[in-house]
């Protein structure tokens, strides 16, 4: 569990919000971190959100395995 809320931003170099980061996991059904960064951009200047990017895919990944 991450403590972002949905509009909080994740990745201040890209202006991401965590829900920026859902939809596109959701919407391109992305499954790696990779995939992640390549779709978003995030953690691709800095890298200093990449735990929390991870932490936000995984949690979803999660959620998409409970069928939720
Ligand atoms: S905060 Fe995400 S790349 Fe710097």
């Amino acid at each position: 569990m991450t403590d972002f809320d949905r509009n909080d931003i994740v990745c201040r170099h890209l202006q991401l919000t965590k829900e920026d980061i859902i939809n596109a996991i959701r919407e391109k059904n992305l499954s790696t971190f990779e995939e992640v960064q390549d779709e978003t951009d995030a953690a691709t200047v800095c890298g200093s959100c990449a735990a929390d990017v991870e932490a936000i895919l995984e949690e979803e990944l999660r959620k998409r395995e409970n069928g939720e």
